[in-house]
């Protein structure tokens, strides 16, 4: 039953030592990776004025280069209103901050349950927990989750902002492929927005920090991912080994490249790993939405886009399935060796 209290359970009875379950190897936490650089910054894209033709053209090869070097990067004035995301923030912090029994209700480690919360859905498969609580809330399709089975806490926040944050998802996917050379509609049409599932994590204060992470590095095992974070930072992205702080940008949100458009792209574009470090402030509230593709068909096969390749530019990765892909993730846990690593094709 301590589990299901979350994290933030345990930082309510009390806790100034964590436990060890949470405790990770020194020698993952110095990984060999340097700690934070200041000087460089994962980069911003401001969506402002791509109605016009060559402001949209600049921002295709601003995402098309951030694609390609990070795998990340922040989008400023992309429409969704401030309000939206504020409240979508707050609606997730009252989730978790509601009393214990409520919040139990939801809790659950089934992975076919449409709405979840645990902490840690990998617990017992990784070695070391991280420090956080999640709300997760899966969309196989459109509109398939009816609005009573969402937390009435959060309910209309959560539901509003994932309506705009699925039609933003359109326009990036949209810009993407236009990175890519492609039609803008090719993404939309091999359906890599069809299901989204959306993490809502609460990080709650930690009393000993440097022992242990938010959030394990790891590559995300989507499309694309979509993260609303609130004002707090603690994001760190991989680049060039060192680990970047993702700096939190009112009203902006973060963009990242998943593993399956690495894929598509045949590694054109980069999934680069990030964590998130605990902190002894808190908590930190985030956002995910992972665009995860069709689920709708099992069998539907994904490789490299036909379209880049060519004798110069042969396919690079094996074709996969999305289910199989999601369902090897779900049985290894995060920080594991990914399944990109079997679909390479070795030159
Ligand atoms: C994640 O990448 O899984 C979480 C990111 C965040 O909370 O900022
Ligand atoms: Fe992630």
């Amino acid at each position: 039953d301590d589990t299901k209290a979350g994290v933030k359970g345990l930082v309510d009875a009390g806790v100034v030592k964590i436990p060890k379950i949470f405790i990770r190897p020194s020698h993952e936490l110095a990984e060999e990776l340097n700690d934070c650089q200041i000087n460089i910054e994962v980069p911003v894209i401001d969506l402002a004025g791509i109605q016009y033709e060559d402001r949209r053209k600049e921002i295709v090869r601003e995402i098309c280069a951030a694609s390609e070097t990070w795998g990340f990067f922040q989008v400023v004035n992309h429409g969704i209103p401030l309000t939206v995301l504020d409240d979508a923030i707050n609606g997730i912090r009252m989730f978790h901050e509601q009393d214990p029994e409520s919040k139990k209700e939801f809790y659950t480690r089934d992975l076919t349950k449409k709405v979840r919360y645990s902490s840690n859905f990998d617990l017992y498969l990784s070695g070391t927990a991280n420090w956080r609580d999640t709300l997760t809330i899966s969309f196989m399709a459109r509109g398939q989750l009816k609005p009573e089975e969402l937390p009435a806490v959060c309910r209309d926040t959560t539901l509003r902002y994932i309506k705009h944050v699925r039609e933003f998802g359109d326009t990036l996917f949209k810009l993407l492929s236009e990175a890519l050379g492609l039609k803008p509609d090719h993404l939309h049409h091999l359906e890599c927005a069809q299901a989204c599932v959306f993490s809502n994590h609460y990080y709650p204060a930690c009393p000993e920090p440097e022992l242990t992470l938010g959030t394990s590095s790891h590559f995300d095992p989507v499309f694309l991912t979509a993260l609303l974070q609130d004002q707090l930072g603690g994001l760190q992205v991989a680049h060039n080994n060192q680990w970047v702080n993702v700096r939190p940008i009112k009203g902006g949100l973060v963009i990242n490249i998943g593993e399956l458009l690495q894929i598509l792209s045949n590694g054109k574009f980069r999934s680069v790993n990030h964590r998130v470090a605990a902190n002894r402030v808190g908590p930190r509230i985030s956002i995910a939405c992972f665009f995860e593709g069709s689920h709708r068909i099992p069998e539907k096969v994904y490789g490299p886009i036909e379209e880049l390749l060519s004798k110069e530019n042969p396919p690079r990765y094996k074709e996969f399935q999305v289910s199989e892909f999601a369902r090897n993730f779900y049985r290894k846990g995060l920080g594991e060796k990914s399944d990109i690593e079997v679909l390479k094709i070795q030159a």
